[in-house]
């Protein structure tokens, strides 16, 4: 079962980065070609019903199967990036983390108003980053079509958070 083998990968890295966090290190499946292909073949089965205009993916560990979950259902791949980085105009929503505080955003013409707009990120832990990049969404006019992740860490409830922006939320490990 694709949830066992990416469980078998997966490093728990206890107090990164900082103590009390068990950090999950999703280095080791990149290695692996067979599986990455594997998991993005999972996404885009769990999403083709949904009629998908573009992914955006969060910086940076959302842009590792978000482009490759873009590509594979031929699709364009929107960027949502820690403050600083987008070199165009931009809009912006900052979020608490599980370990601290960040400002995301996208550039302000990355997709037409009324696009729907799937977000993918490799680990939903509080939901305080996908709901702020939910939130850039719809201030850019977009619907939300939906949530992808590698990993929920579902202790924490962030997928509660989600359903106000969309019923659909994929998770391959849990
Ligand atoms: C991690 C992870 C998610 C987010 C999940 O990113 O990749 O984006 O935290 O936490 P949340 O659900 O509590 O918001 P991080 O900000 O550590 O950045 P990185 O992807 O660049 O490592
Ligand atoms: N992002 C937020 N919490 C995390 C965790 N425990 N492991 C990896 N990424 C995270």
């Amino acid at each position: 079962m694709l949830e066992d083998k990416i469980k078998q990968v997966i490093r728990d890295i206890p107090d990164f980065p900082q103590p009390g966090i068990v950090f999950k290190d999703i280095t080791p499946i990149l290695k692996d070609a067979a599986l990455c292909r594997e998991i993005v073949d999972a996404f885009a089965d769990e999403v083709k019903h949904l009629n998908i205009d573009v992914i955006a993916g969060i910086e940076s560990r959302g842009f590792l199967f978000g482009l490759m979950l873009a590509n594979k259902l031929d699709i364009p791949f929107v960027p949502i990036r820690k403050q600083g980085k987008l070199p165009a105009k931009t809009i912006s929503e900052s979020y608490k983390l599980e370990y601290g505080q960040a400002t995301i955003e996208i550039h302000d013409d990355a997709f037409e108003s009324g696009t729907n707009v799937f977000i993918h990120d490799d680990l939903l832990a509080t939901g305080g980053t996908v709901v702020a990049a939910a939130k850039l969404i719809e201030k850019l006019g977009g619907h939300v079509a939906g949530f992808s992740f590698v990993i929920n860490l579902k202790f924490l409830n962030g997928e509660g958070r989600l359903h106000r922006f969309s019923e659909n939320v994929v998770s391959l490990v849990n």
